[in-house]
């Protein structure tokens, strides 16, 4: 696949949008002047970080099979951080941590057109760049925690060739941490909490309510604290 690098970009996965590429194609920007996150969040993109968003066109696409897109990637980057002696954890849907701590985002921006998709995979993650005093007790970087010397373009590199590969949801959830346990579902309306269960193939999180009945919620309706 093709792969641009940049300097600096507004935003790796505006910038394919703004291109509007024939092919597939790869996209690392050495820092995001406007990083953006879920939920119209913006994301921290100083130099040091990894911001890498990846374009696959598909001719044939069934809409049901989305979230296979999010397990390839949450997938390949905990492979990758592991690669570098660390044990990563996935926050569904799209959030990786380290001891607790968020190391990784996944922005995922589909675009369905007759049967066809193109689908962009925004990562940020933190290799070696400083992190803002107000995410010092959220976010960790991989270079705080990786016993081995790390720079961003061998994680770049690394992750790269992990996303090729094509994961399956087992393995997704195996980097899930929280079944079994109390989460905190964080809605528009409120909090309220609930026990994890399981993700389903669709990855809607199958929780079990404090009223006991057992309901799948989807991530654009709650966030999570864990
Ligand atoms: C999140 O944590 O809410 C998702 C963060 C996604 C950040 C990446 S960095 C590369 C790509 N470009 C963006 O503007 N966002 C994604």
């Amino acid at each position: 696949m093709k792969i641009i690098e940049l300097d600096e970009t507004d935003s790796t996965n505006e910038y394919i949008k703004r291109m509007n590429f024939s092919g597939e194609v790869t996209v690392i920007a050495r820092r995001q002047t406007a990083g953006r996150g879920t939920k119209g969040r913006s994301f921290v993109s100083g130099e040091g970080g990894l911001y890498l968003s990846v374009l696959r066109i598909f001719e044939k696409f069934d809409p049901r099979d989305a979230f296979r897109i999010m397990v390839n990637a949450c997938t390949a980057v905990c492979k990758t951080i592991q690669s570098f002696g660390v044990t990563p954890e996935i926050r569904w849907a799209n959030d990786v941590l380290v001891g607790g701590k968020k190391i990784c985002g996944t922005l995922i921006e589909n675009s369905f057109s007759g049967n066809g998709l193109r689908s962009l995979t925004g990562i940020g993650l933190n290799v070696t760049n400083r992190l803002p005093p107000e995410l010092k007790d959220i976010a960790v970087n991989l270079s705080e925690v990786s016993p081995i010397k790390v720079t961003v373009r061998e994680v770049g590199q690394k992750l790269i060739k992990n996303l090729s590969n094509e994961y399956t949801i087992e393995e997704y959830k195996s980097y899930i941490g929280f079944f079994g346990k109390k989460i905190t579902l964080i809605t528009s309306s409120g909090s309220r909490s609930a026990t994890a269960l399981d993700v389903a193939a669709d990855g809607r999180l199958k929780v079990l309510e404090e009223n006991g009945e057992v309901s799948l919620i989807s991530a654009a309706e709650v966030s999570l604290k864990s």
